[in-house]
């Protein structure tokens, strides 16, 4: 099964993300945490990248199709994958398409999480990540069982540079100029499907677990 997540930031991709290739053991390919593993690492992907990434803003199609392409042949893609965050421009899409008809492979589902836009910057403030296993919490909507601890592994909880109000803001104006359009161009293709992203997160997960089940 070959899935794309999309949505604004803080639509929940990431949270659904993680449980969803948990039941379909399908790996999980992330742009934006391998942004972020390279910024840790400080490789040249890294540095590039952080000029981008720390003010909020995409980062060149380029960088972003050579990784997702990289990624894409490795031998665990085979049973399938679920991109989360990519792609994010129309011109990605395009190199997408490409990618999987050179892989022989086709896309299954497009979920778009609907997320109203007050209801996102509340989400990305309150936003808490493990630092260890990476799994995301909310101070409020989602909290741990002990403040700034992870229940998983207890690892420490740590705040996204990018979570600040004004980035954002400039990630949700990128977000509506840029990604946005990308929902005509692939309902044309007849693989959109619609996620209503602000209710309870187990009932969006059972929502996602059904459409993906009915195939
Ligand atoms: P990326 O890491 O992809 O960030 P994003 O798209 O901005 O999405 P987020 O990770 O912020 O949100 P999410 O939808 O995963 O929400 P989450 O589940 O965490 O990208 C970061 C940067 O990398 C970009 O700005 C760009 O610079 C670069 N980049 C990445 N991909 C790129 C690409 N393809 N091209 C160019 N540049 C790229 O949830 C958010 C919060 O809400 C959490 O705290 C969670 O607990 C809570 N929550 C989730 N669901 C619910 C719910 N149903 N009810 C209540 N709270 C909820
Ligand atoms: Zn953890």
């Amino acid at each position: 099964m070959n899935v794309i997540f999309m949505g604004p930031p803080g639509a929940g991709k990431g949270t659904q993300a993680e449980r969803i290739v948990n039941t379909f053991h399908i790996p999980h390919i992330s742009t934006g945490d391998a942004f972020r593993l390279a910024m840790s690492q400080g490789t040249s992907l890294g540095i590039e990248a952080k000029g981008y990434v720390d003010k909020g803003l995409l980062v060149p199609d380029e960088i972003t199709n050579g990784i997702v392409r990289e990624r894409l042949q490795q031998p665990d893609c085979e049973k399938g994958f679920l991109l989360d965050g990519f792609p994010r421009t129309i011109a990605q899409a395009d190199a997408l398409d490409g990618i999987l008809e050179q892989l022989g492979k086709k896309l299954d589902h497009v979920i778009n999480l609907n997320v109203d836009r007050d209801r996102l910057l509340a989400r990305l403030t309150g936003r808490r990540i493990c630092k260890s296993c990476g799994a995301t919490y909310h101070v409020m909507f989602n909290p741990p069982k002990q403040e700034g601890v992870c229940d998983k592994c207890d690892g420490e909880l740590y705040q996204r540079s990018d979570d600040t109000e004004e980035k954002v803001g400039t990630r949700l104006d990128e977000y509506v100029s840029k990604t946005k359009p990308l929902l005509v161009y692939y309902q044309d293709k007849g693989l959109l499907r619609e996620v209503n992203g602000e209710q309870d997160i187990d009932v969006v997960t059972s929502e996602i677990c059904s459409l993906l089940e009915r195939g």
